[in-house]
């Protein structure tokens, strides 16, 4: 079974062709992180109006690379939220339409679901029950996940995402915007024990990220015009990060008693947090999200799809409309 993907959820216009959600014939993403660059963070509208500009020239490659066309596909598949509206509204549109004009099953992902699926692309052999940790830019979740399709939150953060702290922190550092990926590049040269930044951990299963990024601003302007490197700075912010998402994850394990570990989302990208986890977590099976598939991407809207498409039959919702906010347990 061949399903397209169409991901626009907030700042990648993404599609992709993925068989029997593990072959990945194809996978276009359009970034537009050189339109919000110079604002330090996503401006929906110039978001919504670029997805309108790429969304099809991006199908148009997915399908030409995987050497298919819209005949060819069994279903199509969009993410149907949660994200910027605007954006998520091109993408609902799109495959809306290419799905009735072509007679093909509209399958609706949920983005989160998705991002849950991905790590299958690296993982076939994932057991359940699992304990996942989607942490993006907008999510630090930990899941409970008997068998794909039920979620059961443990945890959230309560503040801002471990994405969102990464970026934050990353433009006081001035390290541009994403942040995430220059803070993991910049921190490889420094040293994570030369500021000793707080390990917040709220009681229970919660996150709380907001203290950490005050400490990092508090310690950016009591050291202002002093000689520091910003690679150090850089490494002890991550370690602090990396250390809090292991801790309450090893809670989570004990908590749930599971043997199986799935860690995606944007976050599951950095460097450190992968070395420190395959680390601590030796004894039970931790499946890291391929690289490629950690941010947002459209391989993972098809993939999820598909594991749906295996469970149900009813897909033609042709009156489905794109939800910014919605839980997905
Ligand atoms: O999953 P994603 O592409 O979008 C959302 O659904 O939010 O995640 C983007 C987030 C950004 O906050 C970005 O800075 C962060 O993931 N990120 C990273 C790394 N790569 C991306 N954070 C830390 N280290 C990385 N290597
Ligand atoms: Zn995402």
């Amino acid at each position: 079974m061949k399903i397209l993907g169409i991901e626009t959820s907030c700042d990648e216009t993404a599609a992709a062709v993925v068989e029997d959600g593990k072959n990945i014939l194809s996978s276009v993403i359009s970034s537009q992180f050189h339109i919000h660059e110079k604002f330090g963070g996503v401006v929906p509208e110039l978001a919504s109006r670029d997805h309108i500009r790429q969304i099809l020239p991006i199908i148009d490659e997915a399908l030409k690379k995987a050497n298919t066309t819209l005949e060819e596909i069994d279903a199509v598949a969009v993410t149907k939220g949660p994200g910027l509206i605007g954006s998520l509204m091109v993408g609902v549109t799109v495959a809306k339409t290419l799905a009735y004009a072509n007679q093909k099953p509209l399958i609706p992902v949920h983005h989160i679901e998705g991002h849950i699926s991905a790590a299958f692309l690296g993982s076939p052999d994932i057991q359940f029950p699992f304990v996942g940790l989607v942490a993006s830019g907008g999510h630090t979740h930990l899941y409970y996940v008997p068998k794909m399709g039920k979620y059961e939150i443990i945890g959230k953060t309560i503040d801002d995402a471990a994405g969102e702290a990464f970026d934050k922190v990353a433009k006081l550092l001035n390290l541009g915007f994403p942040g995430g990926p220059a803070m993991d590049r910049i921190a490889k040269e420094g040293n994570p024990k030369f500021v000793d930044f707080p390990r917040p951990f709220p009681q229970g299963m919660d996150f709380s990220f907001s203290g950490l990024k005050t400490s990092a601003l508090v310690w950016l302007k009591d050291h202002q015009g002093q000689d520091y490197k910003v690679a150090d700075v850089a490494a002890s912010f991550q370690e602090a990060i990396v250390d809090t998402l292991v801790k309450k994850l090893k809670k989570a394990v004990e908590l749930k008693n599971v043997k199986q570990l799935v860690i995606c989302g944007g976050v599951a990208a950095n460097s450190r947090l992968r070395a420190k986890l395959s680390h601590e977590f030796s004894n039970i099976n931790v499946a890291l999200t391929p690289l490629a598939y950690c941010t947002d991407n459209a391989a993972m809207i098809a993939t999820a799809a598909f594991f749906q498409k295996t469970n149900s039959k009813h897909f033609e919702q042709f009156e489905l409309e794109p939800q910014a906010n919605i839980s997905l347990a």
